[in-house]
């Protein structure tokens, strides 16, 4: 029988999804998926109708994907379309933790770095979470400070996972000739202990097609071996492409992972 939400307490509210409480388990919560899709730290919006059900496609094949391959994520099951229960958080942590295979994007701005460089292993960078002051990085010093002066394990914790995640999900994404360049994730605190949390859709990632057969991604720049131009992710939003084209290439990454059932 269908969730009626009317009913249902909302907890939180974000760009992409509605939290609400789960009165028949209060150890977790829905998750709604919406229409909405952001960009620049909120300040570009519009509205896709069947964004929410595509997202959440993605999301659930890529999450029951990285519980099957026994990492902890927050996600337990999707009870309908658009919406999943997920483990309820004790904690949020303030941070977007992104990993990058190839460079691209905002990395491109920073110094002579050029498009197509190849990080191995896969780089991390913690980012703090706050629209207004542009999600700034946290400096790879004081990460290591607070770890080993603060004992601040989690962070350790959240690379090794974000790491071990990337891989997961290149590694995925491989089988069907689609490059992950990057991605951003988010964490929490539930019963002590760090769980991916969130969600991993369209918008969460870069994904190039190859440019060939088999290509050769061993290389420190791999850019002429991948196609960016044929991107799927949500750079095609961001770069102004129309709406519908926008939809269609987050189809195409939904129709990707509901292969990944067999990995
Ligand atoms: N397991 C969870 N339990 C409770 N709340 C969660 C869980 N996972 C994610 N959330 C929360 O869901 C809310 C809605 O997510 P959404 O992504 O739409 O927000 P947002 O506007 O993008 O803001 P954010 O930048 O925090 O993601 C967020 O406040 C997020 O922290
Ligand atoms: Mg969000």
């Amino acid at each position: 029988m269908a969730v009626d939400f009317s009913s249902l307490k909302k907890v939180a509210e974000g760009k992409t999804k509605v939290i609400y409480e789960n009165p028949k388990d209060h150890k977790t919560v829905y998750m709604v998926f919406k229409d909405d899709i952001t960009a620049g730290d909120g300040v570009k919006h519009d509205v896709i109708s069947g964004k929410a059900l595509v997202d959440w496609k993605t999301n659930k094949d890529i999450f029951e994907l990285l519980n099957r391959k026994n990492v902890r994520t927050h996600y337990v099951c999707s009870p309908q379309e658009k919406v999943s229960i997920v483990k309820k958080l004790d904690r949020k942590i303030n941070l977007e933790v992104v990993s990058r295979r190839v460079a691209a994007g905002s990395i491109l701005k920073w110094g002579k770095m050029q498009e197509g460089t190849r990080f191995d292993p896969v780089i991390t960078q913690f980012h703090y979470k706050d629209d207004p002051l542009h999600d700034p990085m946290l400096d790879d010093k004081y990460i290591d400070y607070i770890i080993k002066a603060k004992d601040a394990t989690e962070y350790a914790e959240m690379i090794k996972m974000n790491q071990e995640i990337f891989v997961h999900l290149e590694a995925a994404f491989a089988q069907f000739d689609v490059q992950l360049i990057d991605m951003k994730l988010e964490y929490g605190i539930i019963e002590g202990k760090v769980y991916l949390i969130d969600e991993i859709t369209g918008g969460s990632f870069r994904l190039w097609p190859y440019a060939k057969k088999n290509p050769n991604l061993n290389q420190p720049n791999v850019l002429k071996e991948l196609n960016p131009s044929g991107r799927l992710d949500k750079d095609t939003y961001r770069m102004g492409e129309q709406i519908g084209n926008v939809l269609t290439k987050f189809e195409e990454i939904a129709k990707i992972t509901a292969k990944f059932a067999n990995l």
